[in-house]
């Protein structure tokens, strides 16, 4: 497909519309140019900044009469590239669509714009005694609108499910500019077929969302906290299907390996936990609820289960605050393996009683190919987030040797039975995987849908499928 370049008519046409809000500054292209995913920088045309529906419909129209390409941009948070505005098209930064528009207690549910932060939005309805379980680990900036787009998950999603299960209905604006609301403020619906799923998790490539209705239930009261250290990370791994098998669904049920946590600790400088020369690797888990009498009964419960599995003296979280700087120590992994070295972060998941299989074939395909890996994730939902660390290989092993071993370890993966992303996304990083997941037949059944959508292939182009 031959796009057309950004001119300076397209640019008059925006500013007749957007006023002040089209930005053609070499800051702002290199600030819309990156997300959060390894060093990838695509430099857009233009930015834009519309704030309401009617803005974006006339944008996307004029896209798709002028065949320019358009990427929509949330927080830039993603590690997938989803946000990476490909072929110098245009960024639309929804930022400005940042309100909550009803907290809806009466029937449990909130409809709020794309580019609310999702700890504020999840703070709002707290307020109220409501709960917005989803929290990535970057929730305290990425915006729910991105959450939505790549069907987002994180720790509690265990327990309560990933962004999919929360969306309700969507309003979008598709890539022709029409305006339509895919579905009811319900929260059964056999009405067709289910567009608001179609929309969640399509990683912006179907239709730019401008609101979102959420389910919300009852928060929750107490948690109980603990952190376990063991000897051998695949028997952490083999302790997660055990607690389940006992008729206990933590809240939160976490796995570092040892450099996940050590790493984690020099770069954030808190080193309040004792990480020993014999612990490989810990499990974090969380079981909350509504009587605290319960909850200890659950901990002591998985203690039980536990003690099949070699573990060290057990810390509970023994405040709110030690809470806090253990799920935040949880939460900066990521930023702590990112600050180390050029990295690849695969986001894998397999059924959760694989997962001791999928760290050991992971880290025999490391060795194998001379690679060093950083294991750590939501082990619960045997979702692994799988860092690759470039460290002093050269660039020529990493190129090319790199994507055969993630292919590798991705033809494994299936073979337990799992996929390639859990919820970072495809995106522009592991569209060349996908014949992996799925056979010829299944991707062009995608590839049609896409075409329903957006004819011209104009909304986010080169994601998802190469
Ligand atoms: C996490 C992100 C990387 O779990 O998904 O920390
Ligand atoms: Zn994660």
């Amino acid at each position: 497909m031959e796009y057309s370049k950004i001119q300076d008519k397209d640019i008059s046409y925006f500013k007749s519309i957007l006023h002040e809000n089209v930005f053609t500054d070499e800051e702002n292209k290199e600030k819309y140019g990156h997300d959060e995913t390894e060093d990838l920088v695509f430099i857009p045309g233009v930015v834009l900044k519309p704030s309401t529906v009617e803005e974006v419909s006339k944008i996307m129209a004029y896209c798709h009469e002028n065949n320019l390409t358009i990427t929509p941009s949330g927080a830039r948070t993603g590690l997938s590239g989803g946000a990476l505005p490909l072929y110098n098209g245009i960024a639309l930064s929804m930022e400005k669509f940042n309100r909550i528009l009803t907290i809806d207690e009466k029937n449990h549910q909130v409809i709020t714009e794309p580019a609310v932060i999702t700890q504020l939005l999840q703070d709002a309805v707290k307020e109220k005694g409501l709960f917005y379980p989803p929290d990535p680990a970057s929730k305290g900036s990425c915006f729910i609108g991105g959450n939505v787009s790549e069907n987002s998950g994180g720790p509690k999603a265990v327990k309560y499910g990933v962004t999919k299960d929360y969306v309700l209905n969507l309003e979008v604006v598709l890539p022709t500019g029409e305006i339509i609301w895919t579905g009811a403020n319900v929260l059964k619906n056999a009405t067709g077929y289910n567009l608001t799923q179609l929309i969640v998790g399509s990683e912006g490539t179907l239709a730019i969302i401008t609101k979102i209705v959420l389910k919300l239930i009852p928060h929750p009261t107490q948690t109980l906290l603990m952190l376990v250290p063991f000897y051998n990370a695949e028997k952490a791994c083999e302790a997660v299907a055990a607690i389940f098998q006992a008729g206990i669904t933590p809240s939160g049920l976490e796995f570092m390996e040892r450099d996940a946590l050590t790493w984690t600790q020099s770069f954030t400088k808190d080193f309040s936990i004792e990480v020993k020369e014999n612990h490989a690797a810990h499990l974090l888990i969380e079981v909350d609820g509504f009587d605290s009498e319960v909850l200890m009964k659950e901990c002591e419960q998985i203690m039980t289960v536990l003690e099949q599995f070699e573990t060290d003296e057990i810390l509970f979280a023994e405040s709110e605050a030690q809470k806090d700087s253990l799920w935040s120590l949880r939460r900066k992994v990521g930023e702590a393996v990112k600050s180390q070295s050029i990295y690849k972060e695969e986001d894998t998941v397999v059924p959760r009683f694989e997962l001791p299989k999928l760290l050991e074939r992971t880290k025999a395909i490391c060795k194998k190919y001379g690679l060093h890996s950083v294991c750590y994730g939501h082990a619960g939902d045997g979702n692994l987030h799988i860092n690759i660390i470039k460290g002093e290989l050269s660039d020529e092993k990493w190129n090319n040797e790199l994507p055969i071993a993630i292919r590798e370890l991705f033809t494994e993966v299936v073979k337990l039975g799992g996929t390639l992303s859990g919820e970072h996304g495809i995106g522009l990083v592991q569209q060349s995987y996908m014949d992996i997941a799925f056979p010829e037949v299944s991707l062009n059944l995608m590839r049609e849908i896409k075409r329903v959508f957006d004819p011209k292939n104009i909304l986010n182009p080169g994601k998802i499928f190469n």
